[in-house]
């Protein structure tokens, strides 16, 4: 018999009955499930045919967790930790039958299951964390319990997904199934009729002691730079080993209901959605993509080695080219070190190593890419150079062929109009190292054909990126804002901040490094190089901040030379008095006397700085959406997802108010001082970034 026209539906068969959620798309436990779910479990344990019962899903998944849709709406019965209690409370075994991710509230299903089977590709995780939440339906209290804590507290905090093999390593799961995953679940089920029900609740979780458990939670705490729940869910889950499980869960559910109504987790769920919507661009409904499978690279620097890396992970064809044997050869040496190292770590296994070597082929000259579907430059970035590899592109290269360049400031409407084909031409501005970074610019010129967007955007889900589609401008989206950043922070040196200051005020607003930090690590010798370049251009009015370059002029590339705007002995960064003695005669020369910046005012200048420049970008329609610089920013730049990006959080904090601060500052009006001027028309239109 099957019962239930829902989303839930139980079949009746005996001994063993099959509940199946079928929600489509990801069988998010919405409040129809809930109510569906527990109407089943409710049967099965009324209906004296049925012994045992398997809790499977249709579709792509398990089910991947409560509908984060619902999380605005006040709560409706019936509540999932009730429904879950009832499962783990069912006189017959139930067993949870996985496949695809069991996320969250799906998760916590299959933990009060009386014995869990997964497919092997199949993965579990309590992600929560990531939305600002801790896990409401038993998650940290159910974990402990199998796992132990150790492996909790990881899992609970990071919200990472792990593995059937390592789900069952960590006794997550009690089996992975071999051949057909409901089958092998009901002979499961079938197994346990007549044993002693193993209840999770029940189980009783070793304790550690207290000094320990306080080390460990400073730890995550400090590692969550500024999120809140990965620390609450940590605490959380230490619990475990002290409360019965209804007390516990009486705690959890505090918790969670407390950080949902967050300014946390409202940020969290926009970046959530938000890294969704960019994919979907107002505009392109039902544009096709072009058809790609053969992918050339031309150059075999570190970029176009992190390109390469990336598209033969997602399992194209791809030719790299180069100029010289000597050039190819070092780029294929750091591609296949690149896959060494995943190997050897672990991360990658010798069939899948060579079968990624092997999609990669290695040529000198252009002429061998006539037959690629898309062919992207990774030269280097200068205009002529790229002008004259476009234009020699165009002769090679077959009708349709998508070509890209990878320049990250250059005006690509001058590269396309090197070609005979500029409607072919776009920009996949790809972040370093290419083959880990998400997030993917792709620059639209006044000429690239929508179906070429498309394509763009069709890449970047095969490549598992986060695309933002922008059109040609300075530096783009990032590159344009984060310019700006870091003239702020040079100003607040000229005032009076040092280097350490600046980081250490970026870092407690939740950055993973301040701009000086971050500069040491990438280098300072490129941007140095681009300055020189500019500097015939520059406006002479500019307030330019030269400390930079007296660092240059001195050798001081960062952390590759021993010292920047910190100098590095074994590794470790330190204050460099050679420095404050630069950076107070950067004041001196400007006629500055200088003056204790407190954290605030410098996070709140940076703010500032990032807003307005972002007002413009909205203003000259670089991006169609405020949520598009948002998640540039977040997955580009390091901005703390917890504050859901620059503009969303702008619209939390007041534009009014970021303003008034800027004035009271005298930002506006000071000599050479930035003038807030995206800030100031925005304000005056009374727009909000978000309805
Ligand atoms: N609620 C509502 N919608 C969801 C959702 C959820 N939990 N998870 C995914 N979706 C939606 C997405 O918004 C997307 O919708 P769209 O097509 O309209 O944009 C669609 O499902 C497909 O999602 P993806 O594009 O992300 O598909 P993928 O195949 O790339 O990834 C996934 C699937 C791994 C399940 C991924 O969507 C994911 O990580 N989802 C979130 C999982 C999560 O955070 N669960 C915890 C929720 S909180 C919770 O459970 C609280 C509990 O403890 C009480």
């Amino acid at each position: 018999m099957t019962a239930g026209d829902g989303p839930v539906r139980l079949t009746s068969t005996s001994p063993v009955a099959l509940i199946e959620i079928d929600n489509p798309p990801v069988n998010a436990t919405s409040q129809a499930v809930r109510a569906g779910l527990l109407a089943a479990i409710q049967e099965v344990e009324r209906n004296p045919q049925i012994e045992a019962a398997v809790i499977a899903c249709a579709g792509r998944t398990f089910v991947a967790g409560a509908d984060i849709r619902e999380f605005g709406q006040p709560p409706r019965e019936p509540h999932l930790p009730d429904v879950i209690d009832a499962i783990e409370d069912s006189s017959k075994p139930v067993v949870a039958a996985v496949h695809g991710t069991a996320l969250g509230g799906g998760c916590e299903i299959a933990l009060a299951c009386h014995a869990r089977i997964a497919e092997p590709s199949a993965s579990f995780g309590l992600p929560e964390v990531k939305l600002g939440l801790v896990p409401g339906a038993g998650g940290t209290q159910r974990l402990p319990r199998l796992v132990g804590l150790e492996a909790a507290l990881d899992l609970v905090s990071s919200g990472r997904m792990v593995k059937a093999a390592e789900a069952l390593r960590l006794r997550l799961i009690d089996r992975i199934s071999s051949r057909d995953l409901r089958q092998e679940a009901t002979e499961l089920a079938r197994e346990l009729i007549g044993k002693p029900i193993r209840r999770t609740g029940e189980q009783v979780v070793a304790g550690i002691d207290s000094q320990s458990a306080s080390a460990k939670v400073a730890e995550i705490r400090r590692k969550a730079r500024g999120a809140e729940a990965p620390g609450r869910a940590a605490e959380l889950a230490l619990l475990a080993a002290d409360l019965p499980l209804k007390e516990g869960m009486a705690r959890e559910r505090e918790t969670f209901l407390a950080l949902r109504g967050s300014e946390q987790s409202a940020a969290l769920r926009h970046a959530f959605f938000a890294e969704r919507e960019v994919t979907r661009l107002p505009g392109l409904d039902g544009v096709e993509p072009r058809p790609v499978q053969k992918v050339g690279i031309v150059g075999a620097g570190t970029m176009g080695s992190g390109i390469a890396i990336a598209f033969a992970d997602a399992g194209f064809d791809v030719k790299v080219v180069e100029t010289s044997e000597q050039a190819l050869s070092a780029g294929e040496a750091r591609i296949t070190d690149t896959y060494e190292k995943q190997f050897a770590s672990g991360r990658l296994s010798a069939a899948a190593r060579g079968e990624r070597l092997q999609a990669i082929g290695y040529a000198v000259g252009t002429s061998s890419l006539s037959d690629r579907d898309l062919v992207i430059e990774a030269v280097f970035e200068d205009l002529d150079v790229k002008r004259a590899l476009f234009r020699d592109l165009d002769t090679i290269l077959k009708p349709g062929t998508i070509l890209a360049t990878n320049t990250s400031y250059l005006d690509i409407n001058l590269i396309a109009a090197a070609t005979s084909r500029p409607a072919d031409v776009v920009g996949l501005h790809f972040f370093s190292p290419a083959n880990v970074m998400k997030l993917l610019e792709i620059v639209r010129t006044d000429a690239t054909a929508d179906d070429v967007v498309a394509t763009g955007l069709a890449l970047a889900k095969r490549l598992r990126k986060i695309p933002v589609v922008c059109r040609v401008c300075d530096g783009f989206v990032g590159n344009r804002i984060l310019s700006r950043y870091r003239q702020q922070a040079e100003y607040l040196l000229e005032e009076g901040a040092l280097p350490h200051e600046v980081d250490a005020a970026l870092e407690s607003f939740g950055f993973p490094m301040g701009p000086f930090a971050v500069s040491d690590l990438a280098g300072l010798d490129i941007a140095w190089a681009r300055r020189k370049r500019l500097a015939p251009n520059r406006d002479p009015r500019e307030r330019y901040v030269d400390i930079a370059d007296r660092l240059c002029e001195a050798g001081r590339f960062g952390r590759k030379t021993g010292a920047g705007w910190y100098r590095y002995e074994g590794g470790k960064r330190e204050i460099d008095p050679v420095v404050t003695a630069l950076v107070e005669e950067a004041s001196q020369r400007r006629g500055l006397t200088r003056r204790t910046i407190s954290a605030e005012e410098i996070q709140s200048r940076i703010r500032t700085a990032i807003v307005n420049e972002a007002c413009k970008i909205l203003d000259e329609r670089i991006v169609e959406r405020p949520l598009d610089v948002d998640v540039v920013m977040m997955n580009g730049y390091g901005y703390p997802a917890w504050r859901g990006g620059p503009l969303f959080e702008a619209d939390r904090v007041g534009l009014q108010f970021i303003l008034d601060q800027a004035k009271e500052r005298a930002e506006l009006d000071g000599p050479g001082w930035e003038v807030a001027e995206g800030l100031v028309r925005r304000v005056a239109s009374a727009e909000k970034f978000y309805p």
